[in-house]
């Protein structure tokens, strides 16, 4: 697995803000988009291309498009849907699947409560977007998943990853295609599974707590 942090002034502005207990829900909503976004450039940095014929008004050349299969974007309910519409901005060729995923707030154990994909993902790279990488039981749990499908290049991109949230993905993704793109990895996860400092519980911060 590999670990891409971006360091950029405009990732650490609006992640600040983004930490302030004092945005309100709109604000919150435009800022992780913009975030996604500016990370979305990173995280295709590899997206697959190839050569095409181009005239321009004053002659022929050539260029390149975004090659097929197309990418598959997949964010996981319900946080990740506050990821999509930044993602799919630099993708416009990108088809969505969804994951619902739940964690229990006591074991911190994911479990998948919806699902809808294409079955055979081979030769598919696929972008899976959850603001927070915490324990790293839901995005180890949605790779495996997308792995099982055949997708042979995985890129997680996240808002904010724990130091212990990157040591399982370590271990139980080794070997495999994955890349986390990430604006921060922060000190620790505290005794609720929370980030430390974070930005509190992502979903409710963008949706409120319904
Ligand atoms: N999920 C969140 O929304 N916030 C955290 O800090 C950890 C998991």
């Amino acid at each position: 697995m590999r670990l891409h942090v971006v360091d950029h002034p405009l990732v650490a502005h609006k992640l600040t803000t983004l930490r302030d207990k004092r945005t309100d829900s709109p604000t919150f909503r435009r800022l992780a988009d913009e975030l996604v976004t500016l990370l979305a450039y990173e995280a295709t940095r590899d997206v697959r291309t190839e050569r095409v014929d181009v005239e321009t008004p004053v002659t022929a050349t050539n260029g390149v498009k975004l090659s097929y299969p197309r990418p598959l974007v997949v964010p996981i309910l319900r946080a990740g849907l506050g990821m999509l519409d930044g993602m799919v901005r630099l993708l416009p060729t990108a088809e969505v699947g969804f994951l619902g995923m739940i964690r229990n707030e006591e074991t911190l154990e994911a479990s998948t409560y919806a699902s809808r994909m294409p079955e055979d993902l081979s030769g598919r790279q696929v972008y899976v977007v959850d603001p927070m990488l915490a324990t790293g039981g839901t995005l180890v749990a949605a790779i495996q998943e997308l792995i099982r499908r055949g997708a042979d290049d995985v890129t997680a991109v996240v808002l904010l990853a724990a130091p212990e949230g990157v040591a399982v993905m370590e271990r139980e993704l080794a070997g495999t295609p994955v890349t986390v793109v990430t604006a921060s990895v922060d000190e620790r996860l505290n005794e609720h599974g929370y980030i430390v400092p974070g930005l509190g519980d992502a979903g409710d911060r963008m949706y409120g707590t319904a």
